[in-house]
C-alpha cells in the first residue's frame, strides 16, 4: 500500500498567502490535512486567510526580500511548526509590468527579480536543510507559461519565470532518490489581484481579465498543488502546466 500523503498534520507553508492563488491554497491544504503557516508581508492581510483554520493555521510575518528576516525564520515560528513538510513558493508579482522594457525603471525590473527569483531561493534555502535532515520534504515552486513561452511587454516577467523554472529542475535533481520533492507548477492566466497589484489600478485590471475572456480561478491552481503533493513518495509531478481552455 502506497504510503498516504501528505502525513497527517504535515505542516504547509504558503508565501504570498494573503490573496489570490496563496489563499485558496491555504484552504486546499487544510482541506488534505495540513497545518498551514499564511506566510507574507502583513498579519492584517493573512489573518481573515488562517482564521477559519483555527488552530490548523498560523499568521507568520516575513518578508522574503529581506535576507535577515529569512534566515531566522525557523527560530521564530513556534515549535511545533517547525518541521515543514511542505513549501509552496507563490509569492511573486509584475510591477510596472506588461510594457516594452525601456520603458520600465531600472528599480522595478530589480524589484520582479528580487521577489520571484532571489526571494523564492532565499527562503528555499532556509527551509530545505530541516527537509533533508528529515529526509522528508516537498518544494512546490509557483512559476508561469512565461516560464518557457514570453510574451512581448513581459520580459522580465518572463525572466524571473525561466528562472524558476531552471531553478526548480536543478534543485528536483539535486534531491532526485531523497525523501525531498520539487514540483514546478506554470498556470497561464488566473484571476487574482496580480494585475492589479502590476498596475495598482482596479478598473485596468478588471477590465485587463475581461478583454482575456475565459481565465482561471486560482482554485484551480491550488487543487493543483493538492494534487501535487498528494502523490505517494515514489511520484513526482515535476512540471504541471494549468491553463484556462481560452488561452493560445
Ligand atoms: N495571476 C496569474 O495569471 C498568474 C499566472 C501564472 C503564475 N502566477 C504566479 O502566481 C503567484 C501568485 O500570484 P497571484 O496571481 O495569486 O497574485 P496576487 O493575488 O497578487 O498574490 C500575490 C501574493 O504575493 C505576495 N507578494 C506580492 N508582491 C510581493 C513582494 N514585492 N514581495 C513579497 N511578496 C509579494 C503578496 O503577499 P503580501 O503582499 O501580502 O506579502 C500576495 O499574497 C505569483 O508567483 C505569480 O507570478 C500568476
Amino acid at each position: 500500500m502506497p504510503k498516504k500523503m501528505p502525513r497527517p498534520g504535515a505542516v504547509a507553508l504558503v508565501t504570498g498567502a494573503s490573496s489570490g492563488i496563496g489563499a485558496k491554497t491555504v484552504k486546499a491544504l487544510a482541506e488534505i490535512g495540513c497545518r498551514v503557516i499564511c506566510a507574507g508581508r502583513s498579519a492584517k492581510r493573512l489573518s481573515p486567510i488562517a482564521k477559519p483554520l483555527g488552530n490548523k493555521g498560523l499568521v507568520f510575518e516575513v518578508d522574503i526580500n529581506d535576507e535577515a528576516n529569512v534566515a531566522g525564520m525557523i527560530e521564530r515560528l513556534p515549535k511545533p511548526w517547525r518541521d515543514i513538510d511542505i513549501l509552496v513558493n507563490n509569492a511573486g508579482h509584475d510591477t510596472g509590468g506588461r510594457r516594452r522594457f525601456d520603458e520600465g525603471t531600472a528599480e522595478q525590473w530589480a524589484s520582479i527579480i528580487e521577489t520571484n527569483v532571489i526571494g523564492l531561493i532565499r527562503i528555499t534555502r532556509a527551509v530545505i536543510p530541516g527537509m533533508i535532515a528529515r529526509d522528508r520534504g516537498h518544494v512546490v515552486n509557483i512559476g508561469s507559461i512565461s516560464g518557457y513561452k514570453p510574451y512581448a511587454t513581459g520580459t522580465i516577467y518572463a525572466a524571473s519565470k525561466f528562472a524558476v523554472h531552471g531553478f526548480s529542475e536543478s534543485l528536483r535533481l539535486d534531491y532526485r532518490n531523497t525523501g525531498v520533492r520539487v514540483t514546478e507548477i506554470l498556470p497561464g492566466m488566473v484571476r487574482t489581484g496580480f494585475a492589479m497589484s502590476r498596475w495598482g489600478d482596479g478598473k485596468r485590471a478588471k477590465k485587463f481579465y475581461e478583454d482575456f475572456g475565459t481565465c482561471l480561478n486560482p482554485e484551480d491552481v491550488a487543487a493543483t498543488i493538492a494534487f501535487a503533493v498528494q502523490q505517494p513518495p515514489h511520484v513526482v509531478i515535476s512540471q504541471l502546466v494549468v491553463v484556462p481552455n481560452s488561452q493560445t
